[in-house]
């Protein structure tokens, strides 16, 4: 068992999804470690995104993530990272295969419901950015 890290974003949060997008979660065999409702300052989220700095979509994807209430969460299940990414679909939702979360949910590449960690390491790194103070179970 190993674990991932996801954000649903401000459009999936805004549109209403939280519960079905979790019913599919949950429904995928993923367990939620840890859970939380917040909403990111500019900083948080350019702090979190560091590694597309230099990507030309930075500035929007900054402003975006800042935009509104996200809900955070700490997911295991066995092969968490790669099975979560499959759930989930590509990026672009146009290119999302069916049935995945962004073809369901997302509107458009800025706006893509959903984040999931690429790595291993980096769900341990986004996971402890948001719950390292806190009891995890
Ligand atoms: P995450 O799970 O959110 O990390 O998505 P990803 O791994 O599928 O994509 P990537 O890490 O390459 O990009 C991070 C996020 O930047 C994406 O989820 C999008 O929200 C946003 N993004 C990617 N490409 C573009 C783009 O061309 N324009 C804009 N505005 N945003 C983009
Ligand atoms: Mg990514």
């Amino acid at each position: 068992t190993n674990r991932t890290f996801t954000m649903l974003k401000p459009d999936a949060v805004e549109a209403g999804h939280i519960g079905a997008i979790l019913e599919k979660i949950n429904g995928a065999g993923f367990r939620i470690v840890s859970m939380e409702m917040t909403q990111l300052s500019r900083k948080d989220a350019q702090k979190f995104y560091e590694v597309h700095s230099e990507r030309p979509f930075y500035g929007e994807l900054v402003d975006y993530m800042s935009s509104g209430p996200i809900v955070a969460a700490i997911l295991e299940k066995d092969n968490a990272v790669a099975d979560f990414r499959t759930l989930i679909g590509a990026t672009n939702p146009a290119e999302a295969a069916e049935g995945t979360i962004r073809k369901l949910y997302a509107t458009s590449i800025a706006a893509n419901a959903i984040h999931g960690s690429d790595s291993d390491e980096n769900a341990e790194i986004e996971g402890s950015f948001f719950f390292a103070k806190r009891a995890q179970y």
